[in-house]
């Protein structure tokens, strides 16, 4: 007798949605608010657990993020996890999203109107996983922050906004078009553990008059 075929292969790694993410996930994939919607293949709301220490935001989904509804899963996403890895982390352990959820046609640039269509999703994302640090990748990113700033001028140095430490960091696609970001990306991300440690023992630290600032 044959044996049973084997399950087809999972397309997507699913990562788990936290419960609490479940009502945006469906609201950004009913969002009607640009004309992306009528040309994505899928929303790309976000993935990683919802109690992750460490946030990024990149710029909007590429083709194969649009087919598996997923961030950073294509070359530049591949990067990421080397990044990751180098600092002793996994993908599974943070939480990434983009400014735009839904794939620009011929992956051009966001345009204002539909950052600012998928500005409330990122604030909401940001207030529920809460993150230590933000880490944003890319100029769009940055400039939710640092509308006038320069990434050349800032990446790597880190601003405490609201609580939290945002690093500006290059977009990891820009590492693969110029070889010798790669190695400004894996300084920049180096810092990021102690980083994390130092704005979590803030936030441990009980309410007194004599805690240490941020920076
Ligand atoms: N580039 C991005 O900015 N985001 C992705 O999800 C993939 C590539």
């Amino acid at each position: 007798m044959e044996p049973p075929a084997a399950a087809p292969p999972r397309l997507v790694p699913l990562y788990e949605v936290h419960r609490a993410l479940q009502p945006l996930y469906e609201q950004i994939a009913d969002c009607p608010n640009c004309t992306l919607a009528r040309t994505r293949s899928r929303t790309v709301p976000g993935s990683g657990p919802l109690e992750a220490d460490l946030m990024f935001i990149g710029e909007a989904p590429g083709q194969r993020e649009d087919e598996l509804g997923l961030p950073f899963v294509g070359r530049a996403g591949q990067f990421l996890d080397e990044l990751l890895a180098g600092i002793g982390l996994s993908r599974a352990t943070v939480y990434v999203t983009n400014v735009v959820k839904c794939r620009p046609v011929q992956n051009r640039d966001p345009l204002p109107e539909e950052i600012e269509a998928c500005g409330a999703f990122l604030e909401r994302q940001i207030q529920m996983v809460n993150p230590s640090v933000v880490a944003t990748l890319g100029r769009f990113s940055m400039a939710r922050w640092f509308p006038d700033a320069r990434i050349s001028s800032i990446h790597g140095r880190a601003a405490e906004v609201e609580g939290r430490m945002i690093v500006p960091m290059y977009h990891p696609a820009a590492a693969l078009r110029n070889g010798s970001l790669r190695a400004v990306m894996h300084e920049d991300f180096a810092q990021l553990p102690a980083l994390i440690e130092r704005v979590r023992a803030t936030r441990e630290a009980p309410a007194s008059s004599e805690t240490e600032p941020l920076l």
